[in-house]
């Protein structure tokens, strides 16, 4: 049993709060933001991850939710470093809440400490982390042993618990080999399936963090410029995309085509990747497009619905960055819809679990439908944005009668080309022929 800290509740430090109480730690989660703690404090769980309640509920004894930064980081052994990493306006990774927290811990470390950089940071920023904590040791006349470690996060969000308590690789950056294995021995109850924990340098392993996420953002954008050849050649891309992924050196993940990539983490890495590479000259060409093509994307939707018709009321499915989360940062959909309501045009959401998010950005400007058929109601078209599996089957009949028009765009290839040509829909997917009726 070990005494944690997290520091930050989100969609990271949550999920990575549940699982190390759930293997037996003492797991104190501190966040500033107060009403998050009270909702916690009485069970409520502040964001929608599959199962993270059922795994708070069930390992309550092991857990401290606080706002108090000074008894959380005298109180425990090892401090989880979980708060954001936004942009800045030039890309780079802003550090002003991780250097924050550092420097909290300097002024109130009382013993020795092991600090996590869980949050995704510039290579480099352990090394200011460090001399962050120094200073304030310094300014305090006292001195504590600490070690400061890089231990980036590879949770996808919709299965982060499964990921949490199943990782691919744990990877851990450290100089200092006692405290690689103490972190070793926290990580072990995760990995008996055998899958690696990389004990690696501080700067190899924040490096990895921005390569993967950077190579998996490419993937993407790389099988989305192969959807638009499709279209213009006549291909079809999930049969390309069958041929390419039974080659086990390209694999079939993250090779859907699709509106375009989202989410908080991939853009702001890719540009912050891409701010670094530049600052050292040694620019990255491929991360560079890779956003290009991406920040295309939503556009390139809206004007072929535009090139189609041009609708009065348009219904929009799914607004969250991905299913299986209530999350809508730099999703797609928002990005759509932005440009729909720049058009005049009315709009429709629905969406599982984003509709409260999606208000907050939004408010009074589109329709919010609890009913996914309640959305469609005169609508002129549907535009499909994020794959949610209730959307996989829907009612066509029903669709049918509720709609002004029977248009249908796909950001996400959901449907089969014969199934909705043989119900009378105009169906316009990505990478393939348009059915037109
Ligand atoms: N979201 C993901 O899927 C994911 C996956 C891997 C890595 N990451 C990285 O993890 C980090 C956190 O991401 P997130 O999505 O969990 O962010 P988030 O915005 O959901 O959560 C951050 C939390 O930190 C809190 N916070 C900010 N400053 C604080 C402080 N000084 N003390 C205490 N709490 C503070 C905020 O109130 C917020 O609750 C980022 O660097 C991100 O790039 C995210």
């Amino acid at each position: 049993m070990k005494k944690i800290c997290i520091v930050g509740t989100g969609y990271v430090g949550l999920p990575l709060a549940a699982g190390f109480a759930n293997v037996g730690n003492e797991v104190t989660c501190l966040d500033l933001d107060e009403a998050k703690i009270t909702d916690l404090k009485n069970g409520k769980i502040p964001i929608y991850e599959p199962g993270l309640e059922d795994l708070i509920k069930r390992n309550q004894k092991n857990f401290n939710f606080t706002t108090d930064v000074q008894q959380s980081i005298q109180n425990n052994d090892i401090i989880f470093i979980c708060v954001g990493t936004p942009s800045c306006t030039d890309g780079s990774a802003d550090l002003q809440y991780v250097l924050s927290v550092a420097e909290s811990i300097g002024k109130y470390m009382n013993s020795c400490k092991i600090v996590v950089d869980k949050s995704t940071v510039p290579i480099g920023t352990a090394d200011l982390v460090e001399e962050t904590i120094k200073k304030q040791l310094l300014e305090r006349k006292v001195h504590h042993n600490f070690h400061v470690v890089s231990n980036p996060e590879f949770m996808r969000e919709g299965c982060a618990v499964e990921d949490v308590l199943h990782p691919d690789r744990v990877v851990i950056g450290t100089n200092d080999i006692p405290t690689g294995l103490t972190l070793k021995r926290l990580y072990e109850p995760f990995v008996l399936n055998g899958n690696p924990i990389i004990i690696t340098d501080v700067r190899s392993a924040e490096m990895i963090k921005y390569a993967s996420n950077c190579f998996l953002a490419t993937k993407i954008s790389f099988i989305n410029e192969m959807a638009n050849i499709c279209e213009k050649v006549g291909a079809n891309i999930l049969e390309v995309r069958k041929g390419m992924a039974a080659d086990h050196r390209i694999g079939d993940k993250f090779l859907y085509a699709s509106i375009a990539w989202g989410g908080s983490c991939f853009g702001k890495d890719c540009n912050a990747l891409l701010n670094i590479s530049r600052n050292i000259s040694e620019e990255s060409l491929i991360v560079n497009a890779t956003i290009q093509t991406n920040e295309s994307r939503p556009k390139r939707f809206v004007d072929t619905m535009l090139s189609y018709l041009l609708p009065d009321q348009v219904t929009i499915w799914g607004t969250a960055f991905k299913p299986e989360t209530d999350d809508i940062r730099d999703s797609a959909s928002i990005k759509v819809i932005k440009l729909l309501l720049e058009h005049g045009i009315k709009v429709n959401v629905h969406d599982p679990m984003a509709l409260e998010n999606t208000k907050k950005i939004f408010g009074d400007n589109i329709s919010y439908c609890e009913s996914q058929y309640e959305s469609l109601l005169k609508s002129d078209c549907l535009l499909l944005c994020t794959e949610w599996s209730v959307y996989r089957m829907p009612n066509w009949g029903l669709m049918k009668k509720l709609m002004f028009q029977h248009y249908i765009f796909d950001g996400r290839n959901q449907y089969d080309l014969k199934t909705v040509q043989e119900q009378g829909f105009n169906y316009i997917s990505i990478g393939r022929e348009p059915i037109k009726i």
